[in-house]
């Protein structure tokens, strides 16, 4: 049984890794964020009620986890100051012993979110001042949260109370034997080195992004969960080459309220792709994949799935970062059929219908890796779980 699981995207974000942390946090003591700002947007249901986090880790909602933004976010005080009152107007308690910051992380300013708005529209960022924020950080113009409490900013006094050194206290954490998840903003294809660059964002979302974002060794972190939606979503510009322009994208985009919580921009949708999925198992290692909204797709008639890229008339059969060959291909698809009955009240792997089973099934076998829970909707009891011993 694991004791530390990274929770990465396996796809473009927006997969439901914010269900899932959330989920899989009750057992956990420790939520880590390693990456990104509030560009992320995690939307969190319980009792029917919704909770959308961009900055602070998803744990909060959990007594007694504590919650880490890492060294390697980008932390907009003002949001943050926003998110912590309310969540309080809410009922939920955010105390310098449920919240940390690094004293490392970069801080978002004015001027970034400024610069992010004038120069990245053909990118399609979410204008928080992402980029400008790690681009200042690598240049060595950046300014970090202890930086800016030393020079008695506007929400200094209130942000201090929560900053300290987490490389310490995550390592201290890990040593003590604490059960800890490690919660990936963004998804595999939007990391910088190896997305779909240059639409991408500016950090590590993959599973390495947590060695340099926590000041963790490899060594630690046990397990590596993708998240993967049973179809593909994308926010922003760039490559999509299973995008359903069509009724059957629209559909899914309705079914499955494909809007960024963010910024509340219609998400693209198209059809599941394995070769991308096998990429995002490659480069983060994955041990298990946690594959959601499968729920969305009942009621479609045939179901498909890429297994290759046509392109200048030869068949790719691995996935490429090359923009050109991606936004020009034509995709190769296998064909499923569909099921058309409703997931609502399924709690087991054999109750699902025969072709769902038989989706995830395939969707295994392609893309070489287990798929250890299905989640059919957003509450924590719309959760199927396959194989237990990936969890803790
Ligand atoms: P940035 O991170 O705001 O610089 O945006 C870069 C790209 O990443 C854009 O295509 C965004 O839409 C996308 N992006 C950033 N954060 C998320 C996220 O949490 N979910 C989905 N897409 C995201």
């Amino acid at each position: 049984m694991p004791k530390n699981i990274a929770v990465i995207g396996a796809q473009f974000g927006d997969e439901g890794k914010g269900k899932i942390i959330d989920f899989l946090a009750e057992k956990a003591d420790v939520v880590a964020r390693f990456n990104g700002g509030n560009n992320a947007g995690h939307t969190i249901e319980v009792n029917n009620n919704q909770t959308i986090l961009h900055l602070i880790p998803s744990g909060i909602l959990h007594k007694g986890t504590i919650n880490i933004i890492g060294n390697g976010v980008v932390v907009d005080p003002k949001v943050l100051m926003e998110e912590i009152n309310g969540l309080t107007d809410k009922g939920v308690k955010v105390t310098p012993d449920n919240l940390v910051v690094s004293e490392n992380a970069h801080i978002i300013l004015e001027k970034h979110i400024k610069e992010d708005k004038e120069k990245n529209k053909h990118l399609g960022t979410t204008a928080r001042g992402i980029g400008p924020a790690y681009t200042d950080k690598a240049a060595r113009a950046g300014i970090r949260v202890v930086d800016y409490i030393n020079q008695n900013n506007e929400f200094s006094k209130t942000l201090s109370s929560f900053v300290k050194n987490t490389t310490l206290l995550i390592n201290n954490l890990i040593n003590t034997d604490k059960k800890i998840l490690f919660e990936g903003a963004q998804g595999t294809l939007l990391d910088i080195d190896h997305g779909t660059y240059p639409y991408v964002t500016s950090s590590n979302s993959i599973v390495g992004g947590i060695c340099t974002g926590l000041g963790i060794g490899p060594k630690k972190i046990d397990e590596a969960l993708g998240v993967a939606k049973a179809y593909t979503t994308r926010v922003g510009n760039g490559p999509l080459p299973t995008e359903l322009k069509d009724e059957t994208g629209k559909q899914i985009q309705d079914i499955g309220k494909e809007f960024g919580a963010t910024t509340g921009r219609p998400r693209r949708c198209g059809w599941l792709d394995a070769l991308m999925c096998k990429y995002s198992a490659m480069v983060n290692g994955l041990d298990a994949v946690v594959l959601t909204k499968l729920d969305v797709l009942s009621g479609l008639e045939k179901i498909k799935i890429c297994i290759g890229y046509k392109y200048k008339s030869k068949i790719i059969k691995e996935f490429t970062t090359d923009v050109e060959i991606l936004e020009n291909c034509e995709p190769v698809y296998e064909e499923l059929s569909g099921w058309k009955e409703k997931l609502d009240g399924m709690n087991d792997f054999n109750e699902l219908p025969e072709n769902a089973k038989k989706y995830i099934k395939r969707i295994e076998e392609l893309i070489e890796v287990p798929v250890c829970i299905v989640s059919i909707g957003p509450g924590r009891d719309q959760t199927i779980i396959l194989r237990k011993e990936f969890l803790f």
